[in-house]
């Protein structure tokens, strides 16, 4: 495959991964994918991204009408560039420092290094003038090397989590490199404004570089920085959710659940999820007598993710522990207050645990957006249902009138919300859920990729949208 593609998308993964049970591919864990591939299906471009796999050399195919060419990545790239410093050292710095970033000088050369090979894979599929389209901070380098081999390109870039403030960015030893990378492109997204104003601040303090409102001007270009809130694809949750099978299934779980109120949480298994802080609240409402076995259960499912990364091991045996702590002194024989599933599902099932939820939990200590929380609200055609949303989930800016807010850190207060949420009236329920509905129907994830495609297709100079 080679400069063919009017419209190019540049991601760490491809939105496929090995199924290593029952062989063939199926859809790649996170957010990511979920917004990028409908966008993709409907424009017809090129993916370029990693198979999941360490050392696979694979030809370009075609899967689930997305064209897909694949960038290699050795174990040892597997290693420092995505476990280490994607993973060990800006995951949790972009997240409020969680847990400690490690800075490590190998790391960071593999970063270089494979952002160099992402670059030059986009720069051999991209038609003269075409649009590519790079996502994450997996490759923040990209923009800028992109640049170089191609300045025929259009450039965006979009940051599906949070950015941080300049009092953690500054933490970083290879600062202005990612950030004179991140400006190689024209339009640079964020999940929420407060995160733009961080960039475009961080470029003049660190870069001593102009700006003029979100506009920063560098190398004789002006860089856009703007807020593009993510979201969900509507139309297919609808048609999911209109499916007898789906609505039948709905019903088996809530049986399967014993009939009581079933509160749900689905994340993958990660310490910026607050996974343990709505264990321990919801556990705490058995423990004080405001909850009884049988009256409400939690199903948590997990994603299984970055799973020889240290943090993420500790997390899920602390997980495990936890729920068998809780259960151990809560549940009543063959009814457990806690349901754990340390798996994903196919999007069907998925549909189903939403419609099956009476209180769907969302409590991230911090998260750039959360899909998951859009989710379950397009599948609420029914206006049923609450969503207990953490403060420090970007969906928070968009949903607040609706959601029931809460800090995570706050264990009282989360339990004083879940309970809030669980004795929610059906005509308090269908009213914050129609006005979150308003929200993500009339913001879906097309018009966030029209809405940014739009903003980068803008020549340099012309009004902000
Ligand atoms: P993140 O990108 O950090 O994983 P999001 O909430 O934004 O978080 O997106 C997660 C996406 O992954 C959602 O589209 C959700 O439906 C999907 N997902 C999460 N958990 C599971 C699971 N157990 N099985 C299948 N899909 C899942
Ligand atoms: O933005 C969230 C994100 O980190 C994506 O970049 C990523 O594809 C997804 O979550 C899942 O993470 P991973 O690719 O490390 O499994």
């Amino acid at each position: 495959m080679s400069r063919e593609s009017e419209f190019v998308v540049v991601a760490n993964r491809l939105p496929v991964d090995r199924d290593r049970d029952r062989g063939g591919w199926r859809r790649s864990p996170g957010g990511l994918v979920s917004a990028i591939a409908p966008v993709m299906r409907s424009r017809q471009g090129t993916w370029v991204g990693w198979s999941g796999a360490p050392d696979e050399m694979l030809d370009p195919f075609v899967e689930d009408g997305m064209h897909l060419c694949p960038v290699r990545q050795s174990a040892e790239e597997v290693e420092l560039y995505y476990e280490g410093f994607s993973n060990a050292t800006l995951w949790p710095l972009y997240h409020d420092v969680i847990a400690p970033p490690v800075y490590d000088r190998a790391m960071w050369d593999a970063y270089v290094r494979v952002n160099e090979r992402f670059a030059t894979a986009a720069a051999d599929v991209a038609a003269e003038g075409a649009i590519v389209w790079v996502q994450d901070y997996q490759l923040q380098l990209v923009p800028a090397m992109l640049r170089r081999l191609r300045p025929d390109l259009r450039i965006g870039f979009f940051l599906h989590i949070p950015f941080p403030p300049l009092e953690l960015f500054w933490q970083m030893p290879w600062r202005r490199q990612i950030l004179e990378g991140l400006l190689g492109a024209d339009l640079v997204g964020f999940q929420l404004p407060g995160a733009a104003a961080n960039f475009v601040r961080l470029c003049k303090r660190l870069l001593d570089a102009k700006s003029v409102k979100q506009d920063v001007h560098w190398e004789d270009r002006v860089v856009r920085a703007r807020a593009f809130p993510i979201s969900v694809d509507v139309g297919e949750l609808r048609e999911l959710i209109a499916r007898p099978e789906v609505r039948w299934r709905a019903d088996e779980i809530r049986a399967d659940l014993g009939g009581g109120t079933v509160l749900l949480g689905v994340d993958r298994l990660d310490y910026t999820k607050g996974i343990t802080q709505r264990l321990q609240a919801f556990g705490e409402l058995f423990a004080d007598g405001e909850l009884k076995p049988g009256e409400a259960v939690l199903a948590q499912i997990a994603t299984p993710s970055r799973e020889r990364v240290e943090q993420y091991q500790i997390l899920r045996e602390q997980i495990e522990q936890q729920v068998g702590r809780i259960n151990g002194q809560h549940a009543e024989l063959g009814s457990p207050v806690i349901h754990y599933l340390h798996t994903s599902y196919d999007r069907e099932e998925l549909a189903a645990l939403y419609l099956a939820a009476d209180v769907m939990v969302v409590t991230p200590l911090r998260d750039g957006m959360n899909l998951v929380a859009k989710e379950y609200v397009a599948c609420r055609e029914d206006l049923r249902g609450t969503l207990v949303l953490s403060e420090f989930a970007g969906a928070a800016e968009e949903l607040r009138r609706g959601a029931y807010l809460v800090n995570p850190y706050d264990i009282d207060g989360l339990k004083e919300t879940l309970l809030a949420a669980v004795r929610a009236e059906p005509a308090e329920q269908a009213r914050r859920m129609r006005v979150m509905r308003k929200r993500v129907i009339e913001h879906d994830v097309d018009r966030w990729a029209a809405d940014f495609l739009a903003s980068l297709e803008q020549p340099a100079g012309a009004p902000a949208v």
